[in-house]
């Protein structure tokens, strides 16, 4: 029996570092059977409700290709084409979409929503981003330390400079803290994780042996293996933060001396994505304007070099994704 199934996946912290090593490496396995031609479909005949507050282009098709590749179907729902939230609580949404579907997927600001629908569905929830975690990005990111870092996970040295306060940053610390990471964070004191995410990550911490350094100074980038980003403003933050994020974030732009700055000229260089790295964005072009920086939270540079993993990380959403389905959905894995 597959103990996973029936569970639904809101943040890193509802699985334990065992479980979440495992869907890491029940991803890998599914990644590999494709690849060689063999899938088996676990979830032929099962239904997903993709509900999407915020826009997406990786979430959205990761679920709707792993869900097709294993022989299940989506519908895709947003709050400007359906009752949820202005007409209907999530509660009843959740409680009608459960009679439905074998599983939900939302994307959306509050995680007390996104654990509302879970409390009501009676089917698994995942969380496909909200302002606190993004638990299925932090599994595609395993997956590529692991395709591309020659050492136990537990050794890795994994670093992440920037705004560290939101979605990725909290869920990036959580979970290298429940692999038992060299995990740093670097950042303005402003924009570091707060206490909540801290104390999560050190309890796993106790448990795993993972290092955990959250620290202004750029110096703890020596002896990374892996240096991550992520966007300076979120979905859903006014564009009247720019000038003062861009302000506090400059410094911590991961350019060609900070990645020298690592020692290390295997380090990889990853970033969720979407990335301001270049003026191809209406957004870049209006930061441009407003700054005169063309390119954010890392340079055209970095993220077009040899060291830059972004799309196999992309990549990866799909499998891990397909891995958090497979475990939550179907009783003969
Ligand atoms: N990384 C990520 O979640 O991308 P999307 O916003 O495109 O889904
Ligand atoms: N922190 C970003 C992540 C996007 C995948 C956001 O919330 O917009």
């Amino acid at each position: 029996m597959n103990e996973l199934v029936g569970r639904s996946l809101l943040k890193e912290a509802d699985f334990t570092p065992t479980q979440w090593e495992g869907l890491i490496d029940l991803a890998a396995c599914l990644k590999r059977d494709r690849r060689e031609g063999r899938e088996v479909q676990y979830l032929a005949g099962k239904t997903i409700a993709l509900i999407f507050e915020k826009t997406s282009t990786r979430t959205r098709t990761a679920f709707e290709v792993a869900a097709y590749h294993q022989g299940a179907h989506v519908t895709v729902l947003d709050g400007s084409t359906s009752q949820m939230g202005h007409k209907e609580s999530y509660a009843d949404t959740a409680a009608v979409l459960g009679r439905f579907y074998d599983a939900i997927q939302f994307r959306g600001s509050l995680q007390a929503d996104v654990e509302t629908l879970a409390q009501w569905a009676g089917v698994p929830v995942y969380n496909g981003l909200t302002d606190d975690w993004h638990p299925t990005q932090t599994l595609a990111d395993a997956l590529t330390i692991k395709e591309h870092v020659a050492k136990p996970l537990s050794d890795v040295v994994n670093v992440y400079v920037g705004d560290a306060r939101f979605n990725v940053g909290r869920s990036f610390l959580v979970s290298s803290a429940m692999l038992g990471m060299d995990v740093r964070i670097i950042a303005p004191t402003a924009y570091q994780p707060d206490d909540e995410a801290l104390e999560i990550a050190e309890a796993f911490a106790d448990e795993t042996g993972a290092r955990i350094t959250i620290t202004e100074d750029l110096g703890a980038v020596d002896g990374a293996d892996s240096v991550s980003t992520d966007v300076w403003v979120s979905m859903g933050e006014s564009k009247d933060v720019w000038n003062e994020r861009v302000e506090a974030l400059r410094p911590y732009q991961v350019n060609a001396d900070l990645m020298a700055a690592t020692g290390n000229e295997s380090a990889i260089f990853m970033h969720c994505l979407p990335a301001f790295h270049d003026l191809n964005t209406t957004v870049g072009r209006e930061v441009y304007e407003a700054t005169g920086m063309d390119a954010l939270e890392v340079t055209d540079e970095v993220f077009s070099s040899a060291q830059s993993v972004v799309f196999d990380q992309a990549e990866n959403r799909m499998h891990t994704i397909k891995a958090v389905m497979v475990a939550t959905l179907s009783e003969d894995l």
